[in-house]
């Protein structure tokens, strides 16, 4: 059965390492591609001229194509604020963040093996800067990605899908198909020695963080397993 069954696998597999005793957190499964699959932060967000997001997640083996990971919508943008992969079997994952409906180059980031892997993306409007981080790691950065304007505010935050209108129906071949945990936003951009000691210690950075990965602040759509877990 696909989604279940996976809490006997999860302490090899999870890859955070350093033993923090029994902190609880929720993992959600999207297995297969759908086109309903989704979770939904429960946060108004404030507008943004500074953004970082930072997960765990590991992609299906067998996914291949646009998968998106979370798009935040706001009316006049559906991807407002977007993390994609493009997924091809055996070839290395690549990824890439759109802001204002403009997306920045596609990047690889990681193998499509089928294990967990941190990513984090940061952008910032003074100068449309962008970076992106996989297992601890810088990897890409770039300027100019549309800078125009900051994000806006009291957007919709999906994990999973992309819309394809404001909080209309989803994109059919758009989905998230693996699993995720552990998605925190803060209102600003972390540095690389953050990003890198938050990967080693598995605890978020408290310091401007505006949205934490908690069951209440979620709603996740009954098709997705959520299965709790304990971080080791
Ligand atoms: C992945 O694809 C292979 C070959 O197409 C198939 O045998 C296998 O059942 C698939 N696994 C899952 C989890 O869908
Ligand atoms: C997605 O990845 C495949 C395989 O690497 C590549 O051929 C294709 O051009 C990529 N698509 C985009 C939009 O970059
Ligand atoms: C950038 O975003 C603004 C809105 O914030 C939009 O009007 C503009 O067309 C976008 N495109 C580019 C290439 O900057
Ligand atoms: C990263 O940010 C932290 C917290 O704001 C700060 O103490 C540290 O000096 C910064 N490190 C670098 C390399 O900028």
């Amino acid at each position: 059965m696909p989604g279940v069954c996976h809490f006997n696998l999860f302490l090899l597999l999870f890859p955070c390492g350093v033993t923090k005793g029994a902190s609880q957190t929720l993992v959600l499964d999207f297995a297969g591609h759908s086109h309903t699959k989704h979770a939904c932060l429960l946060k108004k967000f404030p507008s943004m001229g500074s953004v970082t997001v930072c997960t765990q997640l590991r992609f299906d083996l067998n996914s291949s194509g646009f998968s998106t990971v979370f798009s935040y919508s706001i009316k006049s943008f559906i991807n407002e604020f977007q993390l994609r992969a493009n997924l091809t079997r055996g070839k290395r994952v690549q990824l890439t963040l759109l802001v204002h409906g403009i997306h920045g180059p596609y990047q690889e980031a990681f193998d499509h093996d089928d294990a967990w892997h941190s990513v984090c993306v940061s952008w910032s409007q003074n100068g449309g800067r962008w970076e992106l981080f996989a297992d601890g790691l810088e990897i890409h950065s770039g300027d100019g990605l549309n800078g125009t304007d900051i994000l806006g505010a009291d957007g919709n935050f999906i994990i999973g899908q992309e819309y394809k209108y404001f909080r209309g129906s989803f994109k059919n071949d758009r989905s998230f198909s693996g699993s995720i945990t552990e998605l925190h936003v803060w209102n600003r951009v972390l540095n690389s020695s953050e990003i890198a000691i938050m990967k080693k210690e598995c605890s978020p950075v408290p310091s401007g963080r505006v949205f934490t990965w908690r069951e209440e602040d979620m709603q996740i759509e009954s098709a997705v397993p959520a299965t709790p877990m304990f971080l080791l």
